[in-house]
């Protein structure tokens, strides 16, 4: 059965055990403003804190993902107000959502649109999606983290060349650079994305979480330090219920049944 949770910039369908968030604000291309912004971090930490969730797609619909943070909200701050507000502080929790986050890329993502996506752990972009960072053509650079989360995924010239011309990647072109995990027909984004999430869904999510927990680490710890956090999470994962049913459905040659415990 399909829920809906009721929002005016974003739909919210949980189709237990996964959910999908749609980005909804067609009229300015799903730009991301703080009311956008405050319903996504109130949907996720509800989904994050939904037993039944246990991944969810992130899309903007079959068209557009994002083109950014919203330029009519922000064309007029000054400096002390957007360091008041802390405006794209407050889209920091969406990286904090603990289940794995997929997005559905179709058309662009750009600006703080694409830092979204990049926040997101696997990206399956449609063959009409654009990737990119034209912050440097309105006199700013990205606030959202591209300007560090790009050079991890895809190294330093690229991401450079991303920031420096504003120029967005073709979707064929982001998958050969690794920043995006698969090109499909457009039509095809959001079912592949939702495939997925209810693969993944299927796995113990306790291992799940740990795992995504893990290789985020890498980005931020040196290698010893991580290499030791991940091993006092293999042992941690030895307390779960779901170990002992994935090993012994292993053994008894039969397929494990998850609880999350
Ligand atoms: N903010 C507010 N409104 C936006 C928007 C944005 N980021 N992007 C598009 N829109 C609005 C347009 O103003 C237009 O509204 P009207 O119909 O009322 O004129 C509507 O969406 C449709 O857009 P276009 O007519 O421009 O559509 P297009 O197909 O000709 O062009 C586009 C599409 C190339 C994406 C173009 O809209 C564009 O360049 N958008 C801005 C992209 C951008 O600069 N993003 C970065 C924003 S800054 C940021 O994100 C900072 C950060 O790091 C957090």
């Amino acid at each position: 059965m399909i829920v809906a949770m009721a929002y005016e910039h974003i739909v919210v369908e949980i189709d237990a055990p996964i959910a999908t968030v749609t980005l909804n604000r067609p009229k300015v291309l799903n730009a991301l403003s703080p009311a956008v912004i405050g319903e996504l971090n109130d949907a996720l930490a509800s989904l994050d804190a939904e037993e039944s969730v246990r991944a969810v797609v992130l899309t903007g619909g079959p068209k557009v993902f994002a083109a950014g943070a919203d330029i009519g909200d922000m064309a007029d701050r000054g400096a002390v107000e957007q360091l008041q507000r802390d405006q794209t502080g407050r889209w920091a929790p969406l990286a904090g959502f603990t289940k794995p986050l997929i997005a559905a890329v179709n058309g662009y993502a750009l600006g703080g649109g694409c830092e979204v996506a990049l926040m997101c752990d696997l990206i399956i972009a449609g063959d009409t999606a654009r990737l990119g960072q034209p912050e440097i053509n309105l006199g700013i650079i990205p606030g959202a983290g591209g300007t560090q989360r790009w050079p991890r995924t895809v190294g330093k010239y690229i991401a450079m060349e991303v920031m420096l011309t504003g120029a967005a990647l073709t979707a064929q072109r982001a998958y050969e650079l690794g920043i995006v995990n698969r090109v499909v027909p457009a039509e095809m984004t959001i079912p592949l994305a939702q495939r997925m999430a209810r693969q993944i869904a299927e796995k113990p999510p306790v291992a799940v979480r740990m795992a995504k927990e893990a290789v985020l680490k890498a980005f931020e710890m040196p290698l010893s330090e991580g290499l030791a956090s991940e091993r006092k999470s293999f042992y941690f994962l030895f307390a779960t219920d779901d170990q002992k049913e994935g090993m012994h459905a292993f053994l008894e040659k039969r397929k494990g049944v998850f609880k999350g415990r």
